[in-house]
């Protein structure tokens, strides 16, 4: 792998659809950092990316190194109710051989900035347990902790632990 001075960060676009389907399917087949059990295909996965604009409160950035990319970060609905409108879930993964070198901290940065003019209030961000990664990482970007919901996911095999942290937009 280059050094992290040949990853570019840029908006995602319609076809990066493979490669960001194939990164997040990792982590639905062996993971339970997300509570998909199923992996998608482009086509399933397609709805979800199309969620996302040039600009608004739903916004999506990949990593991108020799042609592919090797990870993304966006900001998402939070929930379906309308006065829920101004808060957003982010969203971040990173191809398993991609991942501690700041490469997480780098998406985070231009998701913030590209959504700290837009009318959104509150991020969040839920987070499995145990996953030392990622807590660190969001308590870095300023995300505090808002709770634990004890057991409230089952997948391969066992219950799991969801922490939730907020951060001001
Ligand atoms: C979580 C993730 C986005 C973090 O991005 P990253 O680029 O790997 O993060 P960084 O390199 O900036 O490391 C963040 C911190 O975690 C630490 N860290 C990195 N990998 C670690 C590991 N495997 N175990 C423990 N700590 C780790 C780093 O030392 C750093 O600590 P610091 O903030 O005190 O310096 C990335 O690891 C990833 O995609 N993981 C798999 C998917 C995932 O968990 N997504 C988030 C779901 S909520």
């Amino acid at each position: 792998m280059g050094a992290m001075s040949d990853v570019a960060i840029r908006r995602a676009r319609p076809e990066d659809l493979a490669d960001l389907t194939e990164i997040y399917n990792h982590y639905v087949i062996h993971t339970a950092i997300t509570f998909d059990v199923e992996p998608y295909t482009p086509e399933t996965r397609k709805p979800w990316l199309e969620q996302f604009a040039d600009a608004g409160r739903h916004q999506l950035f990949v990593a991108q190194s020799a042609g592919r990319v090797i990870g993304y970060a966006g900001s998402m609905r939070f929930r379906p109710k309308a006065a829920y409108e101004t808060s957003v879930e982010t969203t971040i993964y990173l191809r398993p051989d991609h991942t501690a070198r700041g490469l997480g901290g780098r998406l985070y940065a231009r998701l913030f900035e590209a959504i700290r003019g837009e009318d959104v209030h509150r991020m969040y961000a839920g987070i499995t347990q145990p996953n030392d990664a990622s807590n660190k990482l969001h308590a870095r970007l300023g995300f505090r902790e808002v709770g634990r919901y004890g057991e409230v996911g089952r997948k391969l095999g066992r219950y799991w632990d969801v922490l939730w942290m907020e951060r001001n937009v």
